[in-house]
């Protein structure tokens, strides 16, 4: 159009004018993001007595996202860490009718190369753990898949249905004993996205307890990217047991490295952290044992 650039040009300098002599009369806008920062600010750390009390009290923020938004987008995770958070939300939902009809759930992570019946298969887990015993949707379930023939095809489409959904809302996360979240091991970038890592030995090693033996541990996973799991717009980071003091000492108390890819939520606007009392050995802060409220005006 003949006038496009001098209306534009036009609106552009009215818009300058008012802000610069008159900013109350323009609109504030304030994206999601920035008005969780003013409720939370920063990350919070809860210890709590047991396991299963750190179950309890993180499917009831789980639930409150359910409630809330009854079409809201859970990330998932796996490992033996969040079962008493999957036991609990299975006991909400029978008993107490917490609808998971219109929730989509996104899992961080799979092996490559195990089949989804195998029986250590991320997929396996997630029906036998949580899926079978609630009432999602099936079709709005997503694990990634180990046996995709085209991985990085597969990686970009799981990151564009993550998109598609809406964004996660809340991302549960395990921790490994060398500060690894989903798969993304130390060194990992922390603005990956979705991709295949090579596992660690370690990690090999501390997951081999569930196989037959350490040469049927998958060498490769599927695993959201750390930028993926930093876009979710709140966090639960779990994590039980003595084996997990060092990581969580680095995670909420150390400087923020790709060496331990955990310390990154520390930059996280929402995100909540509940540790049992021995894997808090290691911390030297006081922490409390129920989340602050916060309100900020
Ligand atoms: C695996 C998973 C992680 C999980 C970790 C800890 O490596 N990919 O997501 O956090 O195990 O497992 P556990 O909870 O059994 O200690």
């Amino acid at each position: 159009m003949l006038y496009t650039v001098p209306v534009r040009q036009t609106i552009c300098w009215l818009y300058a004018c008012l802000r610069e002599y008159l900013p109350s009369a323009l609109p504030t806008h304030r994206t999601t993001t920035s008005i969780e920062q003013e409720e939370f600010f920063a990350m919070e750390v809860i210890i709590k007595e047991n396991p299963e009390a750190m179950g309890k009290l993180a499917a009831e923020l789980i639930a409150e996202v359910v409630r809330r938004k009854p079409k809201c987008v859970l990330g998932l995770a796996t490992g033996s860490t969040p079962l008493p958070t999957y036991k609990e939300l299975i006991r909400l939902h029978k008993n107490e009718g917490l609808d998971f009809s219109r929730v989509t759930t996104f899992n961080l992570d799979e092996y490559v190369g195990l089949v989804h019946e195998h029986d250590q298969s991320y997929h396996y887990f997630m029906w036998e753990n949580l899926f079978k015993q609630i009432n999602v949707n099936p079709k709005s379930v997503h694990v990634p898949d180990g046996m995709a023939k085209d991985i990085p095809a597969f990686c970009r489409w799981y990151e564009e249905q993550i998109v598609k959904a809406g964004g996660v809302d809340m991302q549960l996360l395990g921790i490994g004993s060398n500060g690894h979240i989903a798969f993304n091991e130390p060194g990992s970038s922390l603005g990956s996205r979705t991709r295949v890592k090579t596992l660690d030995d370690g990690t090999r090693q501390d997951n081999a307890r569930f196989f037959k033996s350490m040469n049927e541990v998958p060498k490769y996973a599927i695993t959201m990217g750390i930028g993926t799991i930093m876009d979710a717009r709140q966090l639960i980071l779990l994590a039980n047991g003595a084996g997990k003091a060092e990581a969580i000492k680095q995670t909420c108390e150390g400087p923020i490295t790709a060496m331990v890819p955990a310390t990154v939520v520390q930059l996280h606007p929402k995100a909540t952290i509940i540790v049992d009392k021995p894997a808090a050995t290691k911390l030297t802060r006081d922490y409390p044992a129920e989340p602050r409220v916060l309100v900020l005006n």
